[in-house]
Protein backbone atom coordinates (compact mmCIF):
# COMPACT_ATOMS: atom_id res chain seq x y z
CA UNK A 1 0.00 0.00 0.00
CA UNK A 2 0.96 3.59 -0.49
CA UNK A 3 -0.26 6.68 1.32
CA UNK A 4 0.25 10.19 -0.78
CA UNK A 5 -0.05 13.65 -0.54
CA UNK A 6 -0.29 16.20 -3.74
CA UNK A 7 -1.39 19.63 -4.12
CA UNK A 8 -0.89 20.09 -7.77
CA UNK A 9 -0.48 15.96 -8.82
CA UNK A 10 3.28 15.18 -9.37
CA UNK A 11 3.03 12.84 -5.78
CA UNK A 12 -0.03 11.30 -6.50
CA UNK A 13 1.36 10.56 -10.74
CA UNK A 14 3.93 8.93 -8.67
CA UNK A 15 2.26 7.00 -6.06
CA UNK A 16 0.14 5.41 -9.28
CA UNK A 17 3.28 4.27 -10.71
CA UNK A 18 4.65 2.55 -7.49
CA UNK A 19 1.36 1.09 -6.28
CA UNK A 20 -2.47 0.19 -6.96
CA UNK A 21 -3.68 0.27 -3.25
CA UNK A 22 -3.57 4.23 -2.88
CA UNK A 23 -4.57 6.71 0.35
CA UNK A 24 -4.83 10.09 0.82
CA UNK A 25 -3.18 11.23 3.49
CA UNK A 26 -5.71 14.18 4.40
CA UNK A 27 -8.51 11.71 4.07
CA UNK A 28 -6.45 9.25 6.62
CA UNK A 29 -5.48 11.58 8.89
CA UNK A 30 -9.35 11.24 9.65
CA UNK A 31 -9.09 8.56 11.11
CA UNK A 32 -8.29 7.44 14.48
CA UNK A 33 -6.88 4.02 14.25
CA UNK A 34 -4.14 4.26 11.59
CA UNK A 35 -2.63 0.91 12.13
CA UNK A 36 -1.56 -0.43 8.58
CA UNK A 37 -0.22 -3.58 7.65
CA UNK A 38 1.40 -5.11 4.16
CA UNK A 39 4.12 -6.56 2.22
CA UNK A 40 5.50 -3.23 1.19
CA UNK A 41 4.56 0.70 2.47
CA UNK A 42 5.37 3.67 1.04
CA UNK A 43 4.65 6.76 1.46
CA UNK A 44 4.63 9.82 -1.71
CA UNK A 45 4.51 13.78 -0.85
CA UNK A 46 6.29 16.85 -1.85
CA UNK A 47 8.76 18.75 -0.41
CA UNK A 48 8.34 22.05 1.07
CA UNK A 49 11.32 23.80 2.23
CA UNK A 50 13.50 21.09 2.08
CA UNK A 51 11.15 19.10 4.38
CA UNK A 52 7.93 16.68 4.15
CA UNK A 53 5.02 18.59 4.99
CA UNK A 54 3.70 19.03 8.42
CA UNK A 55 0.57 17.03 7.89
CA UNK A 56 2.83 13.88 6.25
CA UNK A 57 4.99 14.49 9.42
CA UNK A 58 1.68 14.37 12.13
CA UNK A 59 0.34 10.87 9.69
CA UNK A 60 3.87 8.97 9.86
CA UNK A 61 4.27 10.11 14.04
CA UNK A 62 0.79 8.56 14.37
CA UNK A 63 0.15 6.02 12.45
CA UNK A 64 1.72 2.26 13.16
CA UNK A 65 3.24 0.80 10.12
CA UNK A 66 3.52 -3.06 10.37
CA UNK A 67 5.56 -3.89 7.27
CA UNK A 68 9.64 -5.12 6.34
CA UNK A 69 9.73 -2.23 4.13
CA UNK A 70 8.80 1.13 4.73
CA UNK A 71 9.65 3.80 2.02
CA UNK A 72 9.61 7.23 1.25
CA UNK A 73 9.87 9.49 -2.03
CA UNK A 74 9.76 13.06 -1.98
CA UNK A 75 8.98 14.72 -4.97
CA UNK A 76 10.92 18.27 -5.11
CA UNK A 77 11.19 21.07 -8.02
CA UNK A 78 15.12 22.35 -8.08
CA UNK A 79 16.77 21.54 -4.94
CA UNK A 80 15.55 18.74 -2.58
CA UNK A 81 18.44 19.87 -0.09
CA UNK A 82 19.34 16.85 1.01
CA UNK A 83 16.04 15.20 2.52
CA UNK A 84 16.49 12.05 2.89
CA UNK A 85 18.44 12.47 5.36
CA UNK A 86 16.86 14.93 7.49
CA UNK A 87 13.85 12.73 7.09
CA UNK A 88 15.93 9.61 7.96
CA UNK A 89 16.71 11.22 11.41
CA UNK A 90 13.00 12.70 12.11
CA UNK A 91 11.88 8.98 11.61
CA UNK A 92 14.46 7.92 14.13
CA UNK A 93 13.48 10.29 16.70
CA UNK A 94 9.87 9.31 16.29
CA UNK A 95 11.29 5.58 16.66
CA UNK A 96 10.46 4.59 13.65
CA UNK A 97 12.60 3.64 10.07
CA UNK A 98 12.22 3.64 6.62
CA UNK A 99 14.86 0.94 4.23
CA UNK A 100 14.70 3.22 1.17
CA UNK A 101 13.90 7.02 1.36
CA UNK A 102 14.49 9.03 -2.19
CA UNK A 103 13.43 12.15 -3.83
CA UNK A 104 12.86 12.84 -7.78
CA UNK A 105 12.86 16.24 -9.16
CA UNK A 106 9.29 17.30 -11.42
CA UNK A 107 7.77 20.44 -12.01
CA UNK A 108 8.13 22.94 -9.41
CA UNK A 109 4.95 24.45 -8.24
CA UNK A 110 6.92 27.26 -5.47
CA UNK A 111 4.49 29.55 -7.65
CA UNK A 112 6.39 32.87 -5.95
CA UNK A 113 8.97 31.55 -7.05
CA UNK A 114 8.60 30.00 -10.60
CA UNK A 115 6.83 31.06 -13.75
CA UNK A 116 4.65 27.80 -14.25
CA UNK A 117 5.25 28.27 -18.22
CA UNK A 118 8.31 28.06 -18.08
CA UNK A 119 8.43 24.90 -15.40
CA UNK A 120 6.21 23.13 -17.83
CA UNK A 121 8.45 23.93 -20.65
CA UNK A 122 11.97 22.40 -18.91
CA UNK A 123 9.81 19.84 -17.93
CA UNK A 124 11.38 17.20 -19.83
CA UNK A 125 14.69 18.55 -18.83
CA UNK A 126 14.54 16.60 -15.69
CA UNK A 127 14.09 13.17 -17.33
CA UNK A 128 11.21 12.01 -14.87
CA UNK A 129 10.45 8.49 -16.64
CA UNK A 130 14.17 7.40 -16.30
CA UNK A 131 14.69 7.95 -12.71
CA UNK A 132 10.83 6.94 -12.07
CA UNK A 133 11.66 3.36 -13.22
CA UNK A 134 14.65 3.40 -11.24
CA UNK A 135 12.59 3.99 -7.93
CA UNK A 136 10.03 1.56 -8.97
CA UNK A 137 12.13 -1.32 -9.83
CA UNK A 138 13.94 -0.28 -6.52
CA UNK A 139 10.62 -0.78 -4.88
CA UNK A 140 10.09 -3.91 -6.40
CA UNK A 141 13.09 -5.71 -5.20
CA UNK A 142 13.03 -3.91 -1.76
CA UNK A 143 16.09 -2.38 -2.73
CA UNK A 144 17.77 -0.82 0.79
CA UNK A 145 18.59 2.41 0.82
CA UNK A 146 18.66 6.02 2.26
CA UNK A 147 19.81 8.74 -0.77
CA UNK A 148 23.05 9.95 -0.12
CA UNK A 149 23.23 13.53 1.26
CA UNK A 150 25.26 15.46 -1.23
CA UNK A 151 27.65 18.32 0.17
CA UNK A 152 26.41 21.19 -1.86
CA UNK A 153 22.56 20.48 -1.70
CA UNK A 154 22.74 20.12 2.51
CA UNK A 155 24.76 23.82 2.38
CA UNK A 156 22.12 24.81 0.16
CA UNK A 157 19.14 24.05 2.75
CA UNK A 158 21.61 25.54 5.43
CA UNK A 159 21.79 28.55 3.90
CA UNK A 160 18.35 28.69 3.46
CA UNK A 161 17.30 28.04 6.89
CA UNK A 162 19.96 30.28 8.02
CA UNK A 163 18.59 33.13 5.82
CA UNK A 164 14.90 32.83 6.79
CA UNK A 165 15.73 32.97 10.68
CA UNK A 166 17.63 36.24 9.76
CA UNK A 167 14.35 37.20 7.25
CA UNK A 168 11.37 35.26 8.60
CA UNK A 169 9.16 33.15 6.45
CA UNK A 170 8.71 33.74 2.53
CA UNK A 171 4.93 33.26 2.97
CA UNK A 172 2.90 36.02 4.30
CA UNK A 173 -0.31 35.68 5.67
CA UNK A 174 -2.96 36.25 4.63
CA UNK A 175 -1.41 34.54 1.37
CA UNK A 176 -4.35 35.05 -0.89
CA UNK A 177 -6.61 38.19 -2.45
CA UNK A 178 -10.18 37.23 -4.30
CA UNK A 179 -10.64 38.62 -7.43
CA UNK A 180 -13.96 39.96 -8.97
CA UNK A 181 -14.07 37.48 -11.64
CA UNK A 182 -14.85 34.66 -8.70
CA UNK A 183 -17.37 32.73 -10.00
CA UNK A 184 -18.30 31.07 -7.00
CA UNK A 185 -17.61 27.47 -7.94
CA UNK A 186 -15.96 26.48 -4.36
CA UNK A 187 -12.82 24.52 -6.62
CA UNK A 188 -10.44 26.26 -3.96
CA UNK A 189 -12.26 24.85 -0.64
CA UNK A 190 -12.72 20.89 -2.49
CA UNK A 191 -8.81 21.05 -2.97
CA UNK A 192 -7.50 22.08 0.09
CA UNK A 193 -6.32 19.19 2.21
CA UNK A 194 -7.18 21.02 5.54
CA UNK A 195 -10.53 22.15 5.11
CA UNK A 196 -9.53 26.17 5.79
CA UNK A 197 -11.60 27.22 2.82
CA UNK A 198 -15.49 27.81 2.83
CA UNK A 199 -17.95 30.01 0.73
CA UNK A 200 -19.47 32.92 2.10
CA UNK A 201 -21.93 34.79 -0.32
CA UNK A 202 -20.82 32.43 -3.61
CA UNK A 203 -17.21 33.56 -2.16
CA UNK A 204 -13.91 32.12 -0.92
CA UNK A 205 -12.96 32.41 2.84
CA UNK A 206 -9.66 31.22 4.18
CA UNK A 207 -8.82 30.75 7.82
CA UNK A 208 -5.10 30.13 7.60
CA UNK A 209 -4.88 28.48 11.09
CA UNK A 210 -4.34 25.35 9.81
CA UNK A 211 -3.10 26.37 6.09
CA UNK A 212 -0.85 23.90 4.90
CA UNK A 213 1.07 26.41 2.51
CA UNK A 214 0.65 24.11 -0.46
CA UNK A 215 -0.67 26.63 -2.43
CA UNK A 216 -3.63 23.85 -4.23
CA UNK A 217 -6.25 26.69 -3.82
CA UNK A 218 -4.64 28.98 -5.96
CA UNK A 219 -3.19 26.62 -8.42
CA UNK A 220 -6.65 24.69 -9.81
CA UNK A 221 -8.78 27.71 -9.35
CA UNK A 222 -10.80 27.66 -12.97
CA UNK A 223 -10.82 31.59 -13.76
CA UNK A 224 -6.94 32.31 -11.56
CA UNK A 225 -9.56 34.21 -9.11
CA UNK A 226 -7.15 34.01 -6.16
CA UNK A 227 -3.89 35.61 -6.82
CA UNK A 228 -1.45 35.90 -3.81
CA UNK A 229 -1.93 39.01 -1.53
CA UNK A 230 -0.32 42.18 -3.13
CA UNK A 231 2.09 42.07 -0.38
CA UNK A 232 4.01 39.04 -2.29
CA UNK A 233 4.59 39.30 -5.87
CA UNK A 234 4.09 36.29 -8.12
CA UNK A 235 6.56 35.55 -11.26
CA UNK A 236 3.61 35.08 -13.56
CA UNK A 237 0.09 35.21 -12.36
CA UNK A 238 -1.51 34.40 -15.60
CA UNK A 239 -0.12 30.55 -15.64
CA UNK A 240 -1.05 27.62 -13.20
CA UNK A 241 0.25 24.28 -12.73
CA UNK A 242 -1.23 20.99 -12.44
CA UNK A 243 0.62 17.45 -13.55
CA UNK A 244 -0.56 16.92 -17.43
CA UNK A 245 -1.95 13.24 -16.71
CA UNK A 246 -3.60 14.11 -12.99
CA UNK A 247 -7.09 15.34 -13.55
CA UNK A 248 -8.72 18.18 -10.96
CA UNK A 249 -11.55 15.04 -9.68
CA UNK A 250 -8.32 13.43 -8.80
CA UNK A 251 -6.95 16.60 -6.59
CA UNK A 252 -10.63 16.70 -5.49
CA UNK A 253 -10.94 13.47 -4.36
CA UNK A 254 -7.54 12.56 -2.47
CA UNK A 255 -8.23 16.44 -0.73
CA UNK A 256 -11.80 17.08 -0.23
CA UNK A 257 -12.77 17.82 3.26
CA UNK A 258 -16.05 19.40 2.57
C1 LIG B 1 5.31 25.75 -0.19
C2 LIG B 1 6.19 25.02 -1.16
C3 LIG B 1 7.52 24.82 -0.86
C4 LIG B 1 8.36 24.14 -1.75
N1 LIG B 1 9.67 23.94 -1.41
C5 LIG B 1 10.50 23.34 -2.29
C6 LIG B 1 11.88 23.17 -1.97
O1 LIG B 1 12.36 23.48 -0.88
N2 LIG B 1 12.69 22.62 -2.92
C7 LIG B 1 12.21 22.22 -4.14
O2 LIG B 1 13.00 21.75 -4.96
N3 LIG B 1 10.89 22.30 -4.44
C8 LIG B 1 10.03 22.87 -3.55
N4 LIG B 1 8.69 22.99 -3.87
C9 LIG B 1 8.18 22.38 -5.12
C10 LIG B 1 7.43 21.06 -4.87
O3 LIG B 1 8.09 20.28 -3.88
C11 LIG B 1 7.30 20.21 -6.13
O4 LIG B 1 6.84 20.93 -7.21
C12 LIG B 1 6.43 18.98 -5.88
O5 LIG B 1 6.70 18.02 -6.85
C13 LIG B 1 4.95 19.27 -5.88
O6 LIG B 1 4.25 18.08 -5.63
P1 LIG B 1 2.67 17.91 -5.80
O7 LIG B 1 2.35 18.26 -7.25
O8 LIG B 1 2.40 16.50 -5.50
O9 LIG B 1 2.02 18.85 -4.86
C14 LIG B 1 7.84 23.66 -2.99
C15 LIG B 1 6.48 23.87 -3.28
C16 LIG B 1 5.66 24.55 -2.39
C17 LIG B 1 4.22 24.75 -2.75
Amino acid sequence: MIFYFTATGNSLYVAKQLDEKRFSIPQELNKTNRHYKDDRIGIVCPLFEFDIPDLVKKFIRGSEFETDYFYIVITYGCHDGAVADRVQKNLKYDGKQAQYITSIKMVDNALLVFDMKKEKEIEHTKKIEEKLAIIKDDIINKKHMIQEALKEESEFSEGYFAQKAVNGPMYAFPLYDVKENCVGCGTCAKVCPMGCIHLENGKPIHDYTNCANCMACIQHCPTKALQFASAMKEVNSKERYRHSEISLAEIIQANNQI
